[in-house]
């Protein structure tokens, strides 16, 4: 149940200076091969745990408003709420109604809600209401949105693209592995909103192609994951540079003790809506643990994969994607690879096409397991198990969002049994456990399982996304600079490929 904490007494200088496996069958990853850490490609393999642990709850002075029922009870201009209504969001879900109140007369906000529970537009349409009628200098954006990952940064752009067109205000998407040049572009254009991968906003501060001393509302969403990630020191460097006595705002399924330092440092007086991080709250989610043996994995996995609907494969390492994609697609399903080993056009592509229903499986690594949304999406699979509980929150969350259910498998071999017996219990799920050999009725009952058809298949690229063949008169001649500096900083795609 949904409960909003206040505290009595906080006392916090804000000016403080910045703080400095397993493998499993034919597709399992080998430990060996395993990657932790922040990568600037943005992907990852394994990561090392996470620090467990609940963090310290802050101390709240001023007790929170209390939750509206309707968003036509909050404080925002008539072209937001007309954009909800056009968008089809007519009643405010929990953690919006509960944080939008306060976030909208300038609270600091500490938001913990599952996943798919709408966390996007309640920090998004604080800053978008807060931020209106403003108009950026350039290079000096108003407000700020820090993701961990590229695919994120383009969807939280996405959706709050239409709120933004209503109130006039442009978007920047700042994310590596794209033109730095367009995107120094669309910052000098002036851009109120930057959504940002951390390594890549300092890249363009370092150039003198931004500067932070405008922004007045900073949001960290999935803040956990940035700390596990290692990129607390950027993220901090990155929060000392923005206005002092801005607001600050920290959103995601999951908080732990990783990000104490961060509320320490720079949440003042906040407000604090948490709910239960376990996954088994999502009451529309089912957990099924499979024990499969290790010879029947592989038949078992591409099975699945050849259900008659979408669903999205985990497995830890991106060679071991990369190998059950193959594999997959010479079988006949139509199965695309998502990891950060892949240029960023082509993992743009993979997700589009995932969302459009041109793949049918997306076989990822935990780069896709973070806040990715994709509509009508009922199964998730769990190739490899995952490391910790917070993964396997984050990588079944992509399923059963917004209300829809859906239904999270993991495939266990008998030497993986007690490692997901343990992180189960750690997570508070009781999954329901079936021992699965394939064909057998149990395995198509409950993942819908069926034989591939055989006939390799595959992807073809959109003829509007296809490398442009360069004449021998082109090859070689560059952009003039002036052309350049024409370039269009098109609101809300900029970083985004063509
Ligand atoms: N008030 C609402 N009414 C209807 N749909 C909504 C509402 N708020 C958000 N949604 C939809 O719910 C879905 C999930 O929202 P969102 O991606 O913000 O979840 P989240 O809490 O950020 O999840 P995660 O922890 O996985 O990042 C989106 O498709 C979004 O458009
Ligand atoms: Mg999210």
């Amino acid at each position: 149940m949904n409960r909003t904490r206040t505290n009595d007494r906080f006392a916090r200088a804000r000016n403080g200076s910045a703080a400095s496996g397993r493998g499993g069958g034919r597709f399992g990853s080998s430990a060996a091969s395993r990657s932790g850490g922040p990568s600037r490609s943005g992907g990852y393999g394994r990561r090392p745990a996470a620090i467990q642990g609940e963090f310290a709850l802050p101390k709240t002075i001023t007790p929170a408003l209390p939750a509206v029922e309707g968003f036509a009870d909050l404080d925002m201009p008539g072209e937001l709420l007309a954009a909800l209504g056009s968008q089809g969001v007519t009643v405010p879900f929990p953690i919006q109604a509960a944080t939008l109140p306060n976030s909208l007369v300038g609270r600091d906000v500490l938001g913990r809600g599952r996943t798919g529970s709408g966390k996007t537009l309640a920090f998004g349409l604080a800053l978008l209401a807060r931020t209106a009628g403003q108009r950026a200098d350039a290079r000096q954006p108003l407000g700020l949105i820090l993701v961990p990952t590229r695919e994120l940064a383009q969807q939280v752009t996405d959706a709050l693209a239409p709120y933004a067109r209503s109130v006039k205000l442009r978007l920047a998407t700042v994310v590596g592995g794209m033109s730095i040049g367009r995107q120094a572009g669309a910052l000098r254009g002036g851009a109120e909103v930057v959504v940002a991968t951390p390594g890549r906003l300092k890249d363009l501060i370092d150039r003198g192609d931004c500067r932070l001393n405008q922004v007045s509302i900073t949001v960290l969403d999935e803040a956990d994951q940035m700390a596990d990630m290692g990129f607390m020191p950027q993220v901090t460097a990155l929060l000392d540079q923005v206005r002092p006595e801005g607001q600050r705002m920290l959103f995601s399924a999951t908080l732990d003790r990783n990000v104490d330092l961060l509320v320490r440092r720079y949440l003042s007086d906040p407000v604090v809506h948490s709910v239960d991080p376990s996954a088994g709250a999502v009451t529309t989610m089912e957990h099924h643990v499979l024990h499969v043996h290790g010879a029947d994995k592989h038949t078992a996995t591409t099975e699945i994969a050849a259900r008659d609907g979408r669903v999205i494969m985990f497995l830890d390492t991106k060679h071991a994607v990369d190998r059950l994609t193959e594999h997959l697609l010479n079988s006949g399903v139509r199965a695309a690879a998502l990891h950060g080993g892949k240029s960023q056009p082509q993992r743009t592509r993979t997700l589009a096409q995932f969302k459009t229903g041109h793949v049918n499986v997306l076989v990822a690594t935990n780069v896709a397991a973070r806040g990715i949304h994709v509509d009508n999406l009922d199964l998730v699979v769990n190739v490899d198990p995952p490391t910790d509980h917070k993964d396997y929150l984050h990588r079944g969350g992509r399923t059963a969002r917004a209300g829809e259910s859906g239904s999270v498998v993991t495939l266990v071999t008998p030497n993986q049994r007690r490692d997901m017996t343990r992180l189960m219990a750690a997570a508070g799920i009781v999954p329901q456990t079936t021992q699965v050999r394939v064909g057998e009725e149990a395995l198509r009952r409950i993942t819908g399982a069926q034989a591939p058809s055989g006939i390799p298949v595959v992807i073809t690229v959109p003829v509007a996304e296809r490398p442009k063949k360069r004449s021998a008169a082109s090859r070689g001649r560059r952009r003039p600079a002036s052309a350049a500096r024409r370039a269009p900083a098109r609101q809300s795609t900029v970083g985004a490929p063509a």
